[in-house]
Order: structure tokens, then C-alpha cells, then sequence
């Protein structure tokens, strides 16, 4: 089971001086995908970067570019988003009033696609669109920043959505809070895609950052 589990570093939590070689850092040192979380200072409060930077890292690696859009409308910019090499993208259920309609566009174009819910919003939100996602994302803080402490809440939603998905192909990603102490809770209740920004950017260069993977995947 363990061996199924996908670590995607957010690099949120790199050095933007030299994100190039962050990327490719944390790549060597164990990651599975690299987690883009593009916010813009309205659905969420904060601004972190746009399509421009990811067109920019796309070269660099073949690695899935999972890109988390925390902006509000999301329509009119995922095609932009496609375009700079996403390889799935994600919007949260929060932020489009049109779900439905913002899955559909992703996947048609040529992306997979994912949907988010906040620490408050309920698994039955994501009841009539399951059959349109690769990947369902549980928010185990509220999004907008790096660093902050794990929701104990988000196992139960995790195992919720477990039980929503049953057996189709689709994976569940956790994002917020995860470290070797959390990985752990979730994991077990069904998660196989770990999102972690500052437990893994946590010192600088590759050797700290394979030690900070092979600590979470010890724990699982
Ligand atoms: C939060 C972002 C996360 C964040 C995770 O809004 O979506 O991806 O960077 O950071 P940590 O792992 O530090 O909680
Ligand atoms: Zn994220």
C-alpha cells in the first residue's frame, strides 16, 4: 500500500530565487509530482505566481505538474494553465459556481482534472461530479499559506471519499499540515497522494529534502 503512495512537494514552501533548481532538486531527492499552488489574493488570501512560471519549469522535467488553482473565476484561465504544461489541474468546488462545467472544460482540454473542497465544505459537494475527476483533493487547512497545523477532521472526509469513489480510478490527494506525524492518518483512511510544502523544503539542497521524503514514506 505504502508503495502506492505519490509524494507531490508544493514548492510554495522553496527558495523562488532558484525555483529551477528547486524543482529538480526535490525530484532527484525522491518526489513523485511537483504541487503548483497558484492563488490570487481573492479566493484566497494570498498571491503566489501564474501560468508563467509553470511554462517556465515545464522543460525542466517530465514529472506530473499538478496544478491547484486557488483563484476565483477559474474559467477563463485554464486553458492558460493547460497551456504552460499542467498535466492535471485542480479547482476548488468553492470557486466555480459552474463545477460541473469547469471539469468538463479541463479535461476537454486534453488535462486531467481534479476538485478540491475547503476544511468546511462537505464530501456530498463533490456527489454529482465524481464521475468528472481524476482526483479529489481534501484541504487539510484552509488554503492560502504554507506552514500551518494538520485538521484532525480531514482522516473522516479522506474515508468519506473513499467511500464516494468506491471502485473507480481516482486518486486522493491531501494537501496541508502533512508531515511524518499526519501522513500516516490520512494514508490510512485512503489518501494516496500527499501534498507537503514546508516538511520537505524544510533545510536546503537535495540531501535534506530526500531525507525529509524518506521520513514520510517511513512513517507510512
Ligand atoms: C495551501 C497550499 C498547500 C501548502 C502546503 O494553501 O495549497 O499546498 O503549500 O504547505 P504545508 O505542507 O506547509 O502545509
Ligand atoms: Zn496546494
Amino acid at each position: 500500500m505504502a508503495n502506492n503512495i505519490l509524494i507531490a512537494p508544493s514548492i510554495l514552501a522553496a527558495d523562488f530565487s532558484k525555483i529551477g533548481q528547486e524543482v529538480t532538486d526535490v525530484l532527484s531527492a525522491g518526489a513523485d509530482w511537483v504541487h503548483l499552488d497558484v492563488m490570487d489574493g481573492h479566493f484566497v488570501p494570498n498571491i503566489s505566481f501564474g501560468p508563467v512560471i509553470i511554462e517556465k519549469l515545464r522543460p525542466l522535467t517530465d514529472a506530473v505538474f499538478d496544478t491547484h488553482l486557488m483563484i476565483a473565476p477559474c474559467d477563463p484561465y485554464l486553458e492558460a494553465f493547460a497551456r504552460a504544461g499542467s498535466d492535471l489541474i485542480t479547482i476548488h468546488a468553492e470557486a466555480s459556481p459552474h463545477m460541473h462545467r469547469s471539469l468538463q472544460a479541463i479535461r476537454s482540454l486534453g488535462k486531467k482534472a481534479g476538485v478540491a473542497i475547503n476544511p468546511g465544505t462537505p464530501v456530498s459537494a463533490l456527489e454529482h461530479v465524481v464521475d468528472l475527476v481524476d482526483m479529489i483533493l481534501i484541504m487539510s487547512v484552509n488554503p492560502g499559506f504554507g506552514g500551518q497545523k494538520y485538521i484532525s477532521e480531514s482522516a473522516n472526509k479522506v474515508a468519506q471519499v473513499a467511500a464516494l469513489i468506491g471502485d473507480r480510478d481516482i486518486r486522493i490527494q491531501v494537501d496541508g499540515g502533512i508531515t511524518a506525524q499526519t501522513a500516516p492518518l490520512v494514508v490510512n483512511a485512503g489518501a494516496d497522494v500527499l501534498v507537503a510544502g514546508s516538511a520537505i523544503y524544510d533545510g536546503r539542497g537535495k540531501d535534506s529534502y530526500a531525507k525529509n521524503i524518506s521520513a514520510i514514506r517511513a512513517a507510512l
